[in-house]
């Protein structure tokens, strides 16, 4: 905590001084060519970008970033919304998008148990159905979306979200209904629709530590079963506070330990009030009130210097463990698109990514 204060301090008397920054688009290199010898560096894309309304963001994407994930329109509600009905017409312009700019593109997502095709737990009745039938559905699910996306989709996240921060598995309808083989199957599914394409077991709080032993287990057993897991993916939601420094560091080094590659896969960083403590679970919700949404009005430098220097101190861990790592994806292109500032409450105002609403870059990445 000493730590972050003195660099806060640091950091506040190089930002809060005279020159104004750059804006973004002025500066000469982008990020993806500064970090060219270290990882990919990803965001993504959602309904304001597939439209072309937000032109400032897709300026950003083009000059700033080499790796792209779809947002929402690749999840099983929005690509299969009827049983045998897919719909590919916004995730065809993302992958688009990115062959045409040269990016790494990544899917996102096949098995999560938010936002899954609405039908797929239950038959006509509404009862759940059986093991087998819910097999059956997964696997026509991830065949055809995979083999739809052969050859334009370098990377899949194939199972999101699969445990509990305790390591336990988290009892989705996917567990209750097929039990814990469930991700085996998913994984087997996905590479035998496109042999070439690189897997990932995703999730947050990966930092948590028996939530990153349960997965370092998992892909291990995955592996020793014959099955291709590439990478671990930590999608970092971070907090002013949580991952520490040391829970990132111990946790980055557990991966290499076991030479399991990771990309991390929605990294951003919240720096208002979080009334529920530390956790991405879509599900949790709050009232909006006030003393939640301090920077309603602006970001006093002070404010400004602390968020850039927790924001450095996370990218420099990503940094000194470069080696292994693919990609570092941010989840969102511009704090103004950024989901938190909807989640867990409506209508804040927030800088989780690496540029301000008004399309200038942190301050961090610019050193
Ligand atoms: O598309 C509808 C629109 O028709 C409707 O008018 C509007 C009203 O609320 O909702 C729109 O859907 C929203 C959708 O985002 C698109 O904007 C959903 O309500 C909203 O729940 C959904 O939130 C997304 C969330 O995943 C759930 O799918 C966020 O944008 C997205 O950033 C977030 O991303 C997840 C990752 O996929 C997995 N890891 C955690 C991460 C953050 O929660």
């Amino acid at each position: 905590m000493k730590r972050i204060v003195l660099c806060a301090a640091l950091m506040m008397a190089l930002y809060s001084c005279s020159e104004p920054k750059k804006n973004s688009l002025q500066q000469e290199e982008g990020l993806a060519k500064k970090y060219e010898q270290n990882f990919k560096i990803g965001t993504i894309f959602a309904q304001p970008q597939i439209e072309g309304v937000d032109k400032l963001s897709i300026d950003i994407v083009k000059k700033h970033f080499n790796a792209l994930t779809a947002e929402n329109c690749m999840k099983g509600e929005v690509v299969q919304p009827e049983q045998g009905r897919f719909d590919f017409s916004l995730g065809d312009k993302v992958v688009d998008f990115a062959r045409h700019n040269n990016m790494y593109m990544v899917g996102h997502v096949l098995v999560w148990h938010s936002q899954p095709p609405k039908w797929i737990f239950t038959d006509s009745q509404g009862n759940r159905v059986s093991r087998d039938t819910l097999i059956e559905r997964m696997k026509n699910h991830i065949t055809t979306v995979v083999k739809h996306f052969k050859g334009k989709v370098d990377a899949w996240d194939v199972v999101n979200e699969a445990f509990e921060d305790d390591g336990s598995y988290r009892k989705s309808p996917y567990f209750e209904i097929i039990g814990e083989d469930f991700i085996n199957l998913a994984f087997k599914f996905a590479h035998e629709a496109d042999p070439e394409v690189k897997l990932i077991l995703n999730d947050y709080n990966v930092c948590k530590p028996q939530k990153c032993d349960a997965i370092i287990a998992k892909i291990k057993e995955l592996r020793s079963s014959g099955l291709q897991v590439d990478y671990a993916g930590m999608q970092m939601h971070c907090t002013m506070d949580f991952p520490s420094k040391n829970e990132i560091e111990t946790t980055l080094k557990k991966f290499e330990d076991n030479n399991i590659k990771l990309q991390i896969t929605e990294f951003d960083l919240t720096s208002i009030p979080f009334p529920m403590g530390n956790t991405a679970e879509i599900s949790a919700r709050a009232d909006y009130q006030e003393k939640y949404d301090p920077y309603k009005n602006g970001l006093d430098d002070d404010s400004r210097a602390k968020i850039n220097s927790r924001f450095k101190e996370i990218f420099d861990s990503f940094l000194s463990h470069s080696q292994n790592i693919e990609r570092v994806t941010v989840w969102g292109i511009t704090d103004k698109g950024s989901w938190r500032l909807d989640w867990p409450i409506p209508g804040r105002t927030d800088f989780p990514t690496f540029f301000y609403s008004d399309g200038k870059m942190k301050e961090f990445l610019m050193e």
